[in-house]
């Protein structure tokens, strides 16, 4: 890509939820929705104060912070009323935000424990429906604005390891196209981007993600896409050259989608199971 960007958001103002160091998929549309020309806050849970480095990011993206835990209507409200006061109308909102409690404590999927299951459900994907209500209610989200979160194919496929984030997942896809359809009559549109395993705080955090890191990186054609192409892909869906685009769930994974089995995971296999061989 160029350094320089193509002014694909030149005038557009917006906000990005999630990122919380260098390695995170928001990171990498912060820096490139700035390349493009827009301006935005960024947003993320108080706790992420000490743990990230966000700070960094909005000296870099001349970018203010308001922090707010997404599964808080009141801190949501408050920063959209900032925002609202900052920029006016905005144009965009990136929801890039996951915690799997389970997961992250390694309890299991039939053994869930059901307050962690909630939180992980409130804080991945119902997060996104009181992101858009606040932005609504405070009035801070302009016509024609786009909404973008971020997906993994474990909403529509068992990977045995993602866990209750495959539930959070399908419910946060479900959210889209509910809200979508609400959303449509002021030309709102909303979509997920469906994103190959990345290395990342929250990828990291499933147990067996290299082994899913490094299957589909076999099995797709293109290999895993990461961030920066996520990145790429994410200014465009908030550009108005997909005005029309809503309500989509749209897979940015190198092909892993669409494929079956490879020749390198038959050579693979082969060579594990002693295959193959005509001998
Ligand atoms: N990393 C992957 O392999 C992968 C693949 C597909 C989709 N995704 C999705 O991409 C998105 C971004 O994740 P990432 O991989 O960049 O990891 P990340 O850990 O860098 O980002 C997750 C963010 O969620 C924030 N967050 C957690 N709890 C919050 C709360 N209560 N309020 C506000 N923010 C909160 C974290 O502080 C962090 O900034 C997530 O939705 C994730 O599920 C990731």
């Amino acid at each position: 890509m160029e350094s320089s960007g193509y002014g694909l958001l030149k005038d557009k103002t917006g906000i990005i939820f999630g990122a919380l160091n260098e390695a995170s998929i928001a990171w990498s549309i912060a820096e490139a929705a700035y390349r493009e020309g827009a301006r935005f806050a960024l947003s993320n849970a108080p706790v992420a104060r000490r743990l990230g480095s966000l700070d960094i990011l909005a000296e870099k993206t001349e970018s203010p912070i308001f922090w707010a835990d997404a599964s808080s209507d009141e801190e949501l409200e408050a920063a959209f009323s900032q925002v609202k006061e900052e920029f006016g109308q905005i144009d965009f909102i990136v929801h890039s935000i996951g915690m799997g409690i389970n997961v992250r404590k390694k309890r299991p999927y039939d053994d869930l424990n059901y307050d962690w299951y909630h939180k992980t459900l409130d804080i991945s994907a119902v997060s996104l429906h009181r992101i858009v209500h606040h932005a609504v209610e405070t009035g801070a989200l302009a016509d024609g604005a786009s909404v973008l979160a971020l997906s993994y194919i474990g909403a529509q496929r068992v990977f045995s390891e993602y866990s209750e984030m495959g539930d959070a997942k399908a419910l946060l896809e479900s959210i889209v196209r509910a809200l979508g359809y609400r959303l449509g009559k002021r030309r709102i549109r909303i979509n997920s981007i469906s994103q190959s395993p990345t290395r990342t705080v929250a990828g990291s955090g499933i147990s067996g993600f290299d082994a899913m890191f490094e299957f589909a990186d076999r099995i797709a054609p293109l290999g895993n896409a990461d961030a920066e192409s996520c990145a790429d892909y994410a200014v465009v869906l908030l550009s108005d050259f997909t005005r029309m685009v809503t309500m989509q769930n749209l897979f940015h994974d190198g092909g892993f989608s669409t494929m079956g089995i490879s020749d390198r995971i038959v050579e693979d296999m082969n060579d594990v199971l002693g295959t193959g061989t005509d001998e």
